[in-house]
């Protein structure tokens, strides 16, 4: 989205480049259109066309005429490094102005290409087929730029030629379209008439379409007024680094998201409060009396506050909101669903979140009718409104007041992955009415009156593994040892304290957090705390790892092969997940993410549950948890 991740920021903007987006699928003549633009706008070189001439003919779809498809579809594209986002961004220049075109290649456009496309784009173009009309996908397309903060769209009511030049034909459509859009809260709606193929009203008229009086395409994209949409808006800095070349100067360096700054002005720290007034503002070309949007630029302080990477700076009278949660849409671009509870990394502008979680789904869209259902995760190229929590306070704006400092992404924290991109609508305040209440007696003195160190003692693995049987014969020995246990068994916890829960990801996410928070209050009481889950996914059992303590989580991994399991198969209930009668079922329709460096390693094939607890108890004896015997 509009985050530095994609659009690389540090650098300053163009400030009078137009960026669009063209919607439509080539069917619509969607590269014929942006072929049109380049060729009219003479951005295409002599050797060029010919190649184009030659080529056209051999493998066009026009007859002897040139195919303008074909130029885009074989230009060089500049696409953004390091992202699996299919979006093709092309730059040429006219005269009065330059401009960077977003395409999202493909028949059909995703979600997730199309928004990053959008993400960026002060205007819209929405093809439509003359012969088709007002189509699902117009919809679809039109929604996601309304969401994406798009307020400009002109209607390209492509293939004029093909339906005669009829203004009846124009008209429908274009009635059609305003009907269903008033609702997007567009600023402006533009139709034009036109015919990629033959260039009518891209850059000239030709006189087929005589009963139009609108501006030609290129006119209208040179001259729109695209700085007053963000004319007016707060000042908003955020710091990409801080610059500390000696100890005479002390810099923070960015690009000014929005809005102006002069030397003088009072500036305030978002995340401290903390006030000073601007002394400087350097750039590579000297010093400036003030900056605006879009400049890079290096701001020195009159005074040493506390500013640091992913701060923002801004006025003490105009301040960003700062939370720890907020409600945003988000669009879900990856193959794996969303996990709601897991953690994700968060990116804000140049604020970098390591831990942040969706709370809560509060309802999908359905893009094509933007109807709201009920939903529990988000797929691939979904889009929900969502409750979203982060571990430390963040500044943001709503994104519908500002979309540089309102969107961001979700990144995996394990593949790095982009694998959502969200836009905030409101901060959701914590019950201010709830403190930390501080205690007196805590871990420490609790543990020392039970003589031990408390900790967690994890058993993951498949259901059959042998988790609950080992487990509890550590239970056993570390009791007959006069230690203090309690052990929380998968099973047993379903029967109350999770006996909402099921076996689908969410539940299964669910059920390991409200685990671990029970084992860390135990832990916290002076215990050594046993828990036996199947627990399938690394990234919660690293959420429980995170809750406690270095030296404090022991992951024991019971490592039996499904084979074996499926042949124990104690319960039976293998043999009913493979008859279809169980659902998600571990190891045969649901995954198990194997420990990579579990701090306990357990084979289990050809050995008895005493000898691989006795395994679990020396480890806790080497690392000194409980003193050898
Ligand atoms: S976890 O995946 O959420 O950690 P947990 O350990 O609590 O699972 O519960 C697993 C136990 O539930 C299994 O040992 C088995 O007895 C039972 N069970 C019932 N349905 C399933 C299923 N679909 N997948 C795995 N275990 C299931």
């Amino acid at each position: 989205m509009d985050t530095d991740a994609i659009k690389g920021l540090g650098t300053a903007e163009n400030k009078d480049q137009l960026r669009f987006i063209t919607c439509g699928s080539v069917d619509d003549g969607k590269s014929t259109l942006i072929g049109r633009l380049l060729h009219d706008s003479k951005m295409i070189y002599e050797d060029q066309m010919q190649a184009l001439a030659r080529d056209s003919v051999k493998h066009g779809t026009t007859g002897n005429d040139i195919d303008f498809a074909l130029l885009v579809d074989g230009l060089e594209a500049e696409r953004e490094q390091g992202i699996t986002i299919d979006v093709a961004y092309r730059f040429f220049n006219t005269p009065r102005r330059s401009f960077m075109v977003a395409d999202t290649p493909g028949h059909e456009q995703y979600t997730r290409n199309m928004a990053t496309g959008a993400s960026n784009a002060q205007l819209a173009i929405i093809l439509i087929d003359a012969r088709k009309g007002v189509l699902e996908q117009t919809k679809r397309h039109s929604f996601i730029c309304s969401l994406l903060g798009i307020r400009h769209v002109v209607v390209a009511v492509n293939k004029i030629d093909l339906v005669d030049y009829r203004k009846e034909v124009f008209d429908r459509i274009v009635g059609d379209y305003v009907a269903f859009a008033s609702a997007l809260g567009f600023t402006s709606i533009v139709p034009i008439p036109v015919s990629a193929r033959y260039g009518d009203n891209i850059i000239n008229r030709y006189g087929n379409t005589d009963w139009y009086h609108g501006p030609c395409l290129m006119d209208y994209l040179e001259s729109i007024d695209i700085q007053s949409d963000t004319a007016g808006l707060p000042f908003r800095f955020p710091v990409q680094w801080v610059n500390r070349p000696n100890l005479d100067f002390r810099g923070y360096a960015g690009t000014i998201a929005s809005g102006r700054i002069a030397v003088g002005d009072e500036i305030i720290a978002a995340a401290s409060g903390r006030n000073s007034r601007v002394k400087r503002i350097a750039t590579y070309d000297g010093d400036l009396a003030q900056a605006d949007a879009g400049d890079a630029v290096t701001i020195t302080l009159h005074d040493e506050i506390d500013v640091s990477r992913g701060d923002m700076l801004a006025r003490p009278t105009e301040r960003p909101e700062i939370a720890d949660q907020f409600a945003a849409h988000l669009i879900w671009m990856d193959q794996e669903a969303m996990a709601p509870g897991r953690s994700y990394a968060l990116r804000i502008g140049t604020q970098s979140i390591a831990s942040a979680s969706i709370t809560a789904i509060k309802h999908k869209i359905d893009v094509n009718t933007r109807e709201h259902l009920a939903a529990t995760t988000l797929g691939l190229n979904e889009i929900g409104f969502c409750n979203v929590a982060t571990a430390l306070p963040v500044s943001f704006d709503a994104y519908e007041a500002n979309r540089r400092t309102g969107s961001f992404i979700v990144v995996d924290r394990y593949t790095n992955r982009t694998v959502g991109a969200g836009m905030i609508a409101f901060p959701l305040r914590r019950a201010t009415n709830i403190a930390w209440q501080p205690l007196s007696v805590g871990k420490s003195e609790r543990s020392t009156l039970k003589q031990q160190k408390p900790c967690i003692l994890w058993f993951t693995g498949l259901s059959g593994a042998g988790k609950s049987t080992i487990a509890n014969v550590v239970d056993q020995k570390l009791f007959a040892m006069s230690h203090h246990t309690m052990l929380l068994d998968g099973d047993n916890v379903r029967h109350g304290l999770n006996r909402d829960l099921g076996f689908t990801q969410a539940d299964r996410v669910e059920n390991v957090r409200r685990v671990g928070e029970v084992a860390k209050l135990m832990l916290d009481s002076g215990l050594i705390v046993i828990c036996s889950f199947i627990s399938p996914y690394r990234s919660e059992r690293d959420m429980v790892r995170g809750f406690v303590e270095d030296g404090e989580f022991f992951e024991v991994f019971v490592d039996t092969p499904i084979d074996e399991c499926e042949r124990r198969d104690a319960k039976g209930l293998y043999a009913k997940a493979k008859a279809g009668k169980i659902k998600n079922f571990t190891g045969i329709d649901a995954p198990y993410e194997a420990p990579t460096r579990p701090e306990v390693h357990l084979e289990t094939v050809g050995l008895e549950a005493e000898q691989l607890a006795d395994r679990v108890v020396n480890t806790l004896m080497a690392r000194g948890i409980i003193p050898m015997s």
